[in-house]
């Protein structure tokens, strides 16, 4: 092994974990470009949902994600890293570099990147044990570290009302819902969300969920909308530039992997921020117009009966990374 830039197979692994971050839709629109001393970021504009995803954000909170993702690896498998984000101006597509010298995994690091591979969207009621404090602190101060507000939401009226517009509102959009097809339910083979991941929707939820194709995964027994003491938690960032929303993405992973490792469920919520109306609404709520929100995020306790719940499909690795020296690139 080279001391100044890991072996193939130790760069395939920590790629093989930064392809199970998640992303919108599952679609995974990032692509992976090795140098002889770097590892580089792209995102695939063809992988945009233009109907779901007019403005963008979330095609990059998912880059960002990947990015966090990748680091996590990286640094657990004894390789320190340094990110460079948007590294050429000239080219937005490029998202980072990231430059690697030896380094010794702490405990911390450890401990995340086990969570990769355990992490799941779970969008089923959580159990009525409240979220401690301390693990909600623990998800501030590593949103912080990356630039990130983060605060627990209070659902009251005005943010529920709001919510549930968003999703009557998508659910007479006739785009939105092709898109959402598309990219749910049968469709989802290497990418998308599949049928098993999703249960039905229920409308009276204080936080209605999307609506995704032929969902079939059943609620644990016994559990209601009623008794799911989870929290909302939103993430925010002073500006509203491409660079916070990729670092948002970076933040919704170490909260979603912080979570994970604590022993929570998490689901990623952002229909409601993809309505600029209601994207408003929660910034006066929830930040007093002070942060842009990025990013919702229900965490809690999955009861003690629900089911484990199987992964979703990733893109083979060969087709989102490639060598920079390799012909067949
Ligand atoms: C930017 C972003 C937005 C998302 N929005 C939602 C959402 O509104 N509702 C939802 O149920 N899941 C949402 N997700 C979760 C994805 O659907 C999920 O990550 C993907 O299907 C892969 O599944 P996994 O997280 O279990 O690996 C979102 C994820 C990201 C990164």
């Amino acid at each position: 092994m080279s001391d100044t830039f890991p072996d193939r197979e130790t760069v395939r692994a920590a790629m093989a974990l930064a392809t199970r971050a998640p992303s919108v839709h599952n679609t995974q629109p990032w692509r992976w470009r090795i140098g002889s001393h770097s590892v580089h970021l792209y995102v695939e504009p063809e992988l945009h949902l233009i109907h779901t995803d007019p403005d963008g954000r979330d095609l990059l909170i998912s880059c960002g994600a990947a990015l966090h993702h990748a680091v996590v690896a990286f640094d657990a498998l004894g390789w320190q890293p340094t990110v460079r984000r948007f590294p050429n101006p000239a080219e937005p597509h490029h998202l980072a570099v990231i430059e690697l010298v030896p380094g010794t995994p702490e405990l911390p690091d450890i401990a995340l990147a086990a969570a990769i591979p355990r992490r799941r969207t779970d969008r089923r009621y959580y159990s009525g044990w409240p979220v401690a404090l301390g693990d909600i602190a623990l998800m501030t101060a590593r949103a912080a570290r990356l630039g990130i507000g983060l605060r627990r939401v209070k659902l009251n009226d005005v943010l529920t009302t709001t919510l549930r517009q968003a999703v009557s509102h998508n659910a007479r959009d006739l785009d939105y819902l092709t898109e959402l097809t598309v990219w749910s339910g049968r469709y989802a083979a290497l990418a998308g969300v599949p049928a098993r991941s999703t249960p039905t929707p229920d409308q009276h939820a204080a936080l209605p969920a999307r609506i995704f194709a032929g969902a079939v995964l059943d609620q644990p027994a016994g559990t209601t909308a009623e008794d799911d003491n989870g929290s909302l938690l939103a993430l925010g960032t002073s500006t509203d530039t491409p660079l916070d929303r990729l670092r948002a993405g970076e933040a919704t992973s170490a909260v979603l992997l912080t979570a994970t490792a604590q022993g929570l469920s998490t689901c990623p919520v952002t229909e409601a921020l993809e309505n600029p109306e209601c994207r408003s609404i929660v910034r006066t709520d929830v930040f007093g117009d002070e942060l842009f929100p990025q990013m919702l995020i229900r965490v809690g306790w999955a009861p003690l009966n629900a089911d484990p719940l199987p992964s979703t499909p990733r893109r083979p690795l060969a087709d989102v990374v490639s060598w920079f020296d390799d012909d067949s690139s």
